[in-house]
């Protein structure tokens, strides 16, 4: 897999390009219909060698993982925890209300709306092929998808829950009880929050999109790309976009400034969110966020961490300025806009699971509007409070 090239380096080579500042954010370029010239035959095979350096398919078969064997029973109960709102606090959210696989693995909003309707700070990524990227989220704070799944059950603004919580909720109905014995065998007391982590890991690794059209040139078939796409990527490689956006997801390798050559204004690079340095605490890191992996982003608008792009062309203009230094003219960005649409797979077919019910002693959703009547009940936070 290739990795980008160091920062150093790629500001040694763009930096002399540097633009003027006026970039006109409006440069709404959906109408420009681009008739590329048709390329040779030769240029074509050329072009396809040239890719293949720098990126890779989606592997057809389930990727392995790092120290959590993916078995079937692992990926059902995956699964059937992904599906689940009772690891919510409020019982309302799962996995699949931010990263829904009935689409392109996002909720499609500016940023996410999690528990007591509260607007997160960051845009939703995809969830499909995340198990090939380096680190996890937008600031790559979590290392792998185990450590990733532990984030959204807890965090405050998203389904708000407790590992006591899950813990609790799951060893209340027995069928869960029998599918983490059977997940994890041998295992004395296999329900717990790591488990939890492990499994919901398992099943998604098995949410790759393999079979893109790109792909499918990447392998030698070079009639599957119109004349303007093929003209799209050489665009992207020529420009220098796939030093930051290579490998198999054409990103989620490496981190880079929002802003290299020119930082977007606040409209689009929000203050407050300093990306990466919260990470570090290096003054060098402050908005340095992960190049965003581009597999199926034709349907994960709207684009950057902020949400504020809704056109891919836009935001393909918006790098253009910020990291390259350049203004790509419209027939340029909606070239390479079309490239971007051949990177969509064919997703999972994903069945709903059926639950096992509720018993007795489930802990009951947390109720979101506090009865104000109920002394002591005001302060409660905790979940599971009857
Ligand atoms: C309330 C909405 C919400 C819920 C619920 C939610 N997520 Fe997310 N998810 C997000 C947002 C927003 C981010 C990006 C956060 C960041 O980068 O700081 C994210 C990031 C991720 C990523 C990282 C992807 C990448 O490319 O970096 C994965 C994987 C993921 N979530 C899986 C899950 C799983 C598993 C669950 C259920 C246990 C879940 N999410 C529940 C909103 C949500
Ligand atoms: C110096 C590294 C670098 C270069 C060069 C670069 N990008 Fe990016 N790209 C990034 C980073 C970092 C982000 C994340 C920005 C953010 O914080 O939202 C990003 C985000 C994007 C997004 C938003 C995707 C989403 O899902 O939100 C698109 C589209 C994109 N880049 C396309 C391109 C194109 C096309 C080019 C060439 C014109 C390019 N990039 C050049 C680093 C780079």
């Amino acid at each position: 897999m290739a990795s980008g090239v160091s920062l150093t380096l790629l500001s040694a080579v763009f930096l002399p390009n540097l633009m003027p500042a006026a970039f006109a954010q409006s440069a709404a370029t959906d109408a420009v219909v681009t008739s590329a010239p048709a390329m040779s035959p030769e240029e074509i095979e050329q072009l396809r060698a040239a890719a293949d350096e720098i990126f890779d398919a989606i592997p057809s078969a389930v990727p392995k993982v790092k120290d959590n064997a993916v078995t079937r029973e692992k990926t059902e109960l995956g699964q059937m925890l992904w599906f689940d709102t009772r690891l919510s606090a409020s019982g309302i959210l799962n996995c699949n209300s931010c990263h829904n696989l009935a689409g392109g693995g996002t909720d499609n909003l500016e940023t996410s709306i999690g528990h007591g309707w509260q607007k997160g700070p960051r845009n939703s990524p995809t969830v499909f092929n995340s198990i090939f990227n380096v680190a996890q989220f937008w600031d790559g704070r979590a290392d792998d998808l185990r450590s990733q799944a532990k984030g959204p059950i807890q965090a405050a603004v998203e389904m708000a829950a407790t590992p006591d919580h899950v813990v609790n909720v799951l060893n209340s109905i027995p069928t869960y009880q029998e599918h983490f014995r059977t997940a994890f065998p041998g295992e004395a007391d296999p329900v717990t929050f790591d488990n939890v982590a492990k499994a919901i890991e398992a099943f998604e690794a098995t949410l790759i999109t393999p079979g893109a059209r790109f792909d499918q040139f990447l392998e030698g078939n070079l009639a599957v790309l119109d004349d303007k796409e093929k003209h799209g990527l050489k665009l992207f490689m020529d420009t220098g976009c796939s030093a930051c956006h290579s490998g198999v997801n054409l990103g989620g390798q490496e981190y880079y400034p929002f802003g290299v050559v020119e930082r977007p204004g606040s409209d689009i690079l929000p203050l407050e969110d300093k990306g990466r340095f919260a990470v570090t605490k290096t003054a060098s890191d402050e908005y340095v966020f992960r190049a965003v992996p581009l597999r199926n982003v034709a349907l994960t608008a709207p684009y950057f961490h902020s949400g504020k792009v809704w056109s891919l062309e836009q935001a393909v203009a918006v790098m253009g300025v910020a990291q390259l230094g350049q203004e790509l003219t419209p027939d340029e960005t909606s070239a390479i806009a079309a490239f971007l649409g051949t990177l969509t797979g064919e997703p999972p077919r994903v069945e709903l699971p059926i639950l096992p019910p509720s018993t007795s002693t489930t802990p009951r959703p947390e109720p979101l509007v506090k009865n104000s009547l109920s002394k002591g009940d005001a302060v409660e936070t905790q979940s599971g409070v009857r």
